[in-house]
């Protein structure tokens, strides 16, 4: 990715991310979509794969959502223009898309979400909105007219009554054209409306904010599965002039037996770790049932091994630990598989001879042998 002229990454970061969106004009020089619309609409018709459509209708400016899977006879009634489909998560599904995510490494991985990718005709649009993620916009394909709105908006300004949330009086404040390899950023919360001037394809690359509700939800979810049941205790108990009155000393430690379920760092860690690498999306993973030996054979052949498109890999480095997460499992490792380790989580697609550089032979292929049976890789066909 280019940044505009003599911005680094750290520049971006220190000036940009979280505050205020940025034009990049020509990040990706002369991009060409990895996707086709008739790919993209395709993959719209395939059951397990989120998607929808959404109609503006020309006179009356009245919204329709639909959700797909589509057919085909639901593509071809649809008017020349004033529609946009949209599909979720296209990056686990064409795994050759995370390439593009390495472009953004200058973000923590677990920040990344995945790349929802639109298409829409001349005059398409989701409608004027906000979203609560970090989002670059890469116009993959066509131009579509950007117009966005740094006010703070409030819950009264969206229209009443519609599935989606959009905004009932939004003014444009800066508007741009952007074309093919252009890429817009956006922290959360700035309104922006995108309406397609042709045929048009956007990339989004989302961020994920895990959000307090939902990581005190996931936790205690977890929790319920590893906590032993502590009953409160009180055998110094004083007796108290009023029996109606709940004490003070006596909410701390009710709130205590709460905050001591994460005051555990470690195992905190490794709660997040795991949280974070989950696959939300629960896609059935193909069998894998090469032996150990011809999964090594096939790996030596072919030269790579590629990392399916939803699985997730990080690393914590603690004292005297490593431990490696992959979809919501963990590994414990030596420090010594350090470099190994950062090679996984980088790449998509594995080296073999890059991997025997790494590590001893033998364990890093019943390593990788293993994880290959629980569906993260997969050889080309
Ligand atoms: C689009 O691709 O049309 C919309 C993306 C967005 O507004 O977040
Ligand atoms: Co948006």
């Amino acid at each position: 990715m280019q940044l505009p002229r003599n911005m680094s990454r750290a520049d971006f970061l220190k000036q940009y991310w979280q505050k205020k969106p940025l034009l990049i004009k020509q990040a990706f020089p002369n991009y060409q979509s990895l996707i086709s619309p008739e790919e993209l609409a395709g993959l719209a018709c395939e059951e397990g794969i989120e998607s929808r459509i959404l109609q503006e209708h020309e006179q009356t400016g009245a919204w329709q959502l639909r959700y797909g899977p589509f057919t085909e006879k639901d593509f071809t009634s649809l008017p020349k223009s004033h529609w946009s489909l949209l599909v979720q998560a296209v990056n686990h599904h064409i795994p050759e898309l995370n390439n593009l995510l390495n472009e953004f490494d200058f973000v923590p991985d677990w920040r990344v979400d995945d790349i929802m990718i639109s298409y829409a005709p001349i005059h398409g649009s989701v409608g004027p909105h906000l979203d609560n993620y970090d989002v670059f916009l890469l116009q993959a394909q066509g131009r579509r007219h950007w117009h966005i709105n740094e006010h703070d908006y409030t819950e009264d300004d969206f229209i009443e009554g519609l599935e989606l949330k959009l905004l009932s009086d939004f003014k444009s404040a800066q508007d741009w054209i952007l074309e093919p390899g252009d890429m817009l950023y956006l922290p959360p919360g700035v309104a922006h409306h995108g309406i397609a001037l042709d045929d048009c394809l956007t990339y989004s690359i989302g961020f994920r904010a895990p959000s307090q509700k939902e990581l005190l939800s996931a936790y205690t979810v977890n929790f319920n599965d590893v906590a032993k049941d502590q009953y409160y205790t009180d055998p110094h108990l004083e007796l108290q002039d009023s029996p109606g009155e709940i004490k003070t000393e006596h909410i701390r430690a009710m709130r205590e037996m709460i905050v001591s379920a994460i005051t555990d760092e470690a195992d905190f860690a490794s709660w997040f770790g795991r949280f974070i690498t989950e696959d939300m999306h629960h896609y059935e993973t193909e069998q894998h049932e090469l032996t150990r030996h011809d999964f090594s054979q096939q790996f030596k052949q072919a030269g790579h091994l590629n990392r399916q498109g939803n699985i997730r890999f990080s690393y914590i480095e603690d004292v005297n630990k490593l431990r490696f997460f992959y979809a919501g499992n963990e590994l414990d490792c030596t420090p010594d598989q350090l470099h190994l380790v950062r090679y996984l989580c980088s790449a998509h697609k594995l080296e073999y001879q890059t991997i025997l550089k790494l590590a001893n032979e033998d364990s890093v292929l019943a390593l990788l042998h293993s994880l290959y049976q629980e569906g993260c890789f997969y050889f080309d066909e």
